[in-house]
């Protein structure tokens, strides 16, 4: 793009959105990365639109200059998807926030896509239902991204990834089309299923305005508890009796190896370490569920049996609000890795279940035997064959081997058939091992997809596939 080019589009953008233009220096610095701790870049331009309209204006100028529009929500994701590209403007969601209808009867929900993933749990609550998404960003994510980006989290066992929630959507295509599909009917089977285009698109097919997402009954039990256990065998065992018994009211089965809590409740001073003494691993088990009569006493006696059996070596079953909270924020502790690390370098693979110890234990002994001493937390949502690892080369500092370690993680994950990203998306960070975990039959379809929808490739350019 030559910088006359540029200012046209500047100009033009001005002209046409005025104040929801910004541009050098007032574009406050949050706006020039995501969190995927990838180098800032200052967008040409920064583009706050308040409603869908401006969002299309937005798109034909820039489909007419091609220009690059990276959209941009909570910023919170972890591949670079949100990340800005150098000669290219971003279009923030920001301010299209806010609940625009509940409908209790088809228990149904319809938000601006800016709205934080937090604010839209907290009305579906206060409406007496329930939105099954939760991740560990709600505050800061939004609900636009977590769509874009087909987001995971923690209950992802009991309802389903982001997809699985969204009813309808209304979406601006890179030539500024505004496509309204709000639907809120479970069922309709009427021609292609075209949201499904965008969920999970990260941003490079078009920029989703407004959801319909789609709510549940408000569980009106939750028993949270802690176990330790001796071994890997011993958490499938655990897996496969909890689901057995619990059925649909396991809501999470989090797994954390001793190098994640360890580490964590070590450096973290306001952690309580859940339980007396160290095991080989640990779950974070929850069961939602309807029945007050019944629900805990379930709990309790699989527990039980679990304990007599040898499959769980100790656990702790929350009493109270309080302790279910301090349960969680062994988990939750994710949070505080900027506070605790340098720069990382995180995965978010997915693996068959029953060959993740083996995988675990190979990558950890040639990362060792790499990068002796250095950090590597192993956690992950396995109910869901999801796994996090999270690495840090303290002698690198600043200079860490991110290529060297993902070679490592990600071949390793490719010989056992796993996936090179689970839940957080291909963004740039992963964009490289895409063709890992997908066929060139499938790379060619999303490349057509891509020059079907985007034939100028003004849209998130460079994200996902390299064309
Ligand atoms: C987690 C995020 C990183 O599960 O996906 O902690
Ligand atoms: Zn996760």
């Amino acid at each position: 793009m030559t910088d006359r080019g540029e200012a046209a589009f500047i100009e033009e953008l001005h002209a046409a959105l005025g104040a929801a233009v910004f541009t050098g220096e007032d574009i406050p610095a949050r706006f020039h990365n995501d969190w995927s701790g990838l180098p800032p870049v200052r967008p040409v331009a920064l583009i706050r639109p308040r409603e869908t309209a401006e969002v299309a204006i937005a798109l034909q100028i820039a489909s007419r200059h091609g220009i690059t529009i990276v959209p941009q929500g909570g910023l919170t994701g972890l591949a670079g998807g949100a990340q800005p590209v150098a000669g290219g403007a971003v279009l923030s969601l920001d301010r299209m926030s806010g609940i625009e209808e509940i409908d209790p009867v088809m228990a149904s929900m319809t938000v601006k896509a800016g709205t934080p993933l937090e604010v839209a749990q907290k009305a579906a609550e206060e409406a007496g239902l329930f939105l099954g998404l939760d991740l560990g960003a709600r505050g800061s994510c939004q609900i636009g991204g977590n769509l874009a980006t087909n987001a995971g989290g923690n209950r992802v066992i009991r309802y389903g990834m982001a997809r699985e929630h969204v009813l309808g959507l209304e979406v601006v295509l890179p030539d500024g089309t505004v496509v309204t599909s709000l639907n809120k009917l479970i069922k309709n089977n009427a021609g292609y299923d075209l949201k499904q285009l965008f969920i999970g698109s990260e941003g490079t097919l078009g920029i989703i305005t407004r959801v319909v997402l789609r709510l549940q009954a408000k569980p009106l039990t939750v028993n949270t508890i802690f176990c330790g256990c001796q071994d890997f065998p011993a958490v499938l065992e655990l897996l496969k009796g909890a689901r057995a018994r619990l059925g649909p009211a396991l809501s999470a089965f989090e797994v954390m190896w001793p190098s994640f809590y360890d580490f964590m409740t070590a450096n973290l001073s306001e952690l309580r370490r859940p339980l007396g003494r160290s095991h080989g691993i640990y779950v974070l088990l929850e069961q939602s569920g309807f029945d007050p009569e019944v629900d805990s006493g379930r709990m309790e006696a699989v527990m039980g049996e679990m304990l007599e059996a040898g499959v769980v070596e100790d656990a702790v079953l929350a009493s109270s609000d309080r302790e279910t909270r301090d349960l969680w924020a062994v988990r939750d502790s994710v949070s505080e890795y900027g506070k605790l690390m340098g720069p990382l370098t995180a995965f978010d693979v997915g693996l068959p279940t029953s060959c993740m110890a083996e995988v675990v234990a190979a990558i950890e002994a040639e990362y060792q035997a790499r990068w002796p001493g250095a950090i590597l937390l192993v956690y992950g949502h396995i109910g869901d064959s999801n796994l996090h690892l999270v690495a840090n080369v303290p002698a690198a500092g600043a200079h860490q081997p991110h290529d060297e370690i993902t070679d490592l993680v990600l071949g390793a994950v490719r010989a056992a058939g796993g996936t090179v990203s689970a839940e957080h998306g291909i963004g740039l960070l992963k964009k490289k091992y895409l063709h890992f975990t997908r066929s060139d039959a499938e790379l060619e379809l999303m490349k057509r997809l891509k020059a079907a929808l985007d034939p100028a490739d003004i849209l998130n350019t460079g994200k996902v596939l390299a064309l």
